[in-house]
């Protein structure tokens, strides 16, 4: 595409490496794997293909780094370099935006648009380097004792991320490590790593000590894998898939490693008859298609009350129809492909499941053909009259297919909502205050929102109940699961 090949950055080009104790180095193995553009499934650049001898490389240097110099940086050294990093990451915004969207085919207005949330997101890690100090609780010991608890470090983390939005999931290891004073080896998707290698660059750019974070490139069950069960990694933070995480979990009783965990959903959106739908049917509708369905909280299974199920299924059909899919780097695409062919075809499996347990296929369910070929585009598809035992209705499809669920009263809403072995998120949609509590205390997940979905700041946070998995992200419990306690029982006498 024209566009594409006017405006890449010099960055997105010939072999990137591991990037192992502050120097950048090919696998121990040699090998590469190819970063493609999922918008027209063209080369983009090689990537190291790092294996469990390059990730031991990196915990030992992690390992190294903890122990050394960066043991003794205060509070205010770390809030400083991360405050450096923050205006580097804002200064080259734009293009990593850009790498970001040729990589894992997010709308270029989507990317960009993360620049404030990004900020606020360092920012907010930036403010917690001084969290956590020394406690002085009292004991009711005999003679003249002192008791403190203190919290230190864990030390190196582990953190796996996913590709469907590696420019902020990356951050969610990387600020809480430089919040602490852990290091950590991060293992990007491999679908999606040019991000996290840029960043890497702005990393040394601004002034980060060699080995306190660092990048292995590669696939799951290689460097994934050997990360998971590595002996002298503390923590893996880890947000994929449930069948992933169950490896994971397997992998940490290695060392006894703690985990935080954020899995996939198949989140509730309940929209009742008083909703305003001006605002219901756009606000639904993106809080599935937004990031072309490939969101962990996205509100799939989408409960519309019996009394407006056939004017919301009709308006949401003609809001998706005005929704403009293509290549990611025009300005006026509001979706892009997916992330790959083997989600292309994981995605149209599901339709297809759809319509064989007889859903009723209200809009879009098809591959886009002509100049999007060569990519993975699907249609924002929508599912109506949908019962919540079918397959569409109970697993993740991550793709930009809504299940439109019909519901009498508020406790079936609730019923049907709760009927699910996820936890994440989920929504509801009134002008009524007391329907608004009731559901919001009635969902059982980590994260309800009320006439709206998505907005989220890192100050308050988020995380999973059920299989949707465990560990706070965000707020200061984030910073405090990077630290271990520790209580001293001084005799003063
Ligand atoms: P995945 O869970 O396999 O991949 C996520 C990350 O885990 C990647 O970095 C991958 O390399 C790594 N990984 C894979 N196998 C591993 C192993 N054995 N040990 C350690 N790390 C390993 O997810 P995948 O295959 O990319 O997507 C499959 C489905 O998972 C999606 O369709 C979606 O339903 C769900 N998913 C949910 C996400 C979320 O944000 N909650 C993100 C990505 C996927
Ligand atoms: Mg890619």
């Amino acid at each position: 595409m024209q566009i594409a090949e006017t405006i890449i950055p010099a960055f997105v080009n010939g072999s990137k490496q591991l990037f192992i104790g502050g120097k950048w180095q090919p696998a121990v193995s040699g090998k590469e794997f190819d970063a493609i553009n999922p918008a027209n499934g063209k080369l983009l650049a090689r990537i190291a293909h790092g294996d469990a001898a390059d990730i031991d490389l990196a915990v030992k240097a992690a390992r190294r780094a903890f122990e050394g110099e960066w043991s003794r940086w205060t509070p205010y050294d770390r809030q400083k370099l991360l405050l450096r990093i923050h205006d580097l990451v804002q200064k080259h915004f734009d293009e990593l935006a850009l790498i970001e969207t040729l990589d894992m085919g997010a709308p270029i207005t989507r990317t960009r648009a993360l620049k404030d949330w990004i900020s606020q997101v360092i920012l907010f890690f930036a403010s917690q380097t001084a969290a956590g100090g020394t406690e002085t609780p009292r004991n009711s010991l005999p003679g003249q004792m002192m008791t403190m608890t203190h919290r230190a470090p864990l030390g190196v983390v582990g953190g796996i991320i996913p590709w469907n939005a590696p420019l902020i999931s990356q951050w969610w290891t990387l600020g809480p490590t430089l919040a602490t004073g852990c290091t950590a080896v991060l293992k990007p998707a491999e679908d999606a790593s040019l991000s996290t290698l840029r960043l890497a660059e702005l990393l040394v750019e601004a002034g980060l000590p060699d080995g306190v974070f660092n990048v292995v490139t590669g696939f799951g069950n290689g460097a994934g894998g050997a990360l998971a069960a590595h002996e002298d990694v503390d923590k893996v933070a880890f947000t994929g898939s449930v069948e992933t995480a169950r490896k994971i979990i397997a992998a940490s009783a290695s060392n006894i490693k703690r985990l935080q965990l954020e899995l996939g959903g198949k989140s509730p959106d309940i929209v009742f008859a008083d909703a305003d739908l001006d605002i219901a049917v756009p606000g639904a509708a993106m809080g599935v298609f937004g990031n072309s369905g490939q969101i962990c909280v996205a509100g799939s299974r989408l409960f519309v009350q019996r009394g407006i199920h056939e004017e919301f299924v009709e308006r949401l059909t003609q809001f998706s129809q005005t929704l403009r899919v293509g290549d990611g780097l025009d300005p006026a695409v509001q979706l892009g492909p997916l992330i790959s062919e083997k989600q292309l075809e994981r995605v149209l499996k599901y339709v297809g499941v759809g319509r064989e347990e007889g859903a009723r296929l209200s809009q879009g369910g098809n591959r886009l053909g002509g100049e999007l070929a060569p990519g993975y585009f699907v249609e924002p598809t929508v599912f109506s009259g949908v019962h919540n035992e079918m397959t569409i209705a109970r697993e993740e499809i991550f793709g930009p297919v809504i299940s439109v669920i019909p519901f009498d009263t508020i406790d079936d809403a609730l019923r049907l909502a709760n009927d699910t072995k996820y936890g994440l998120a989920g929504g509801v949609w009134t002008r009524s205050a007391s329907t608004a509590h009731r559901v919001s205390q009635g969902i059982k997940a980590g994260t309800v929102w009320v006439n709206c979905y998505l907005p989220l700041d890192p100050n308050v946070g988020f995380g999973g109940y059920k299989m949707s998995g465990y560990g706070w992200k965000g707020s200061s419990e984030h910073v405090e699961s990077y630290l271990y306690r520790k209580a001293v029982y001084m005799n003063i006498a």
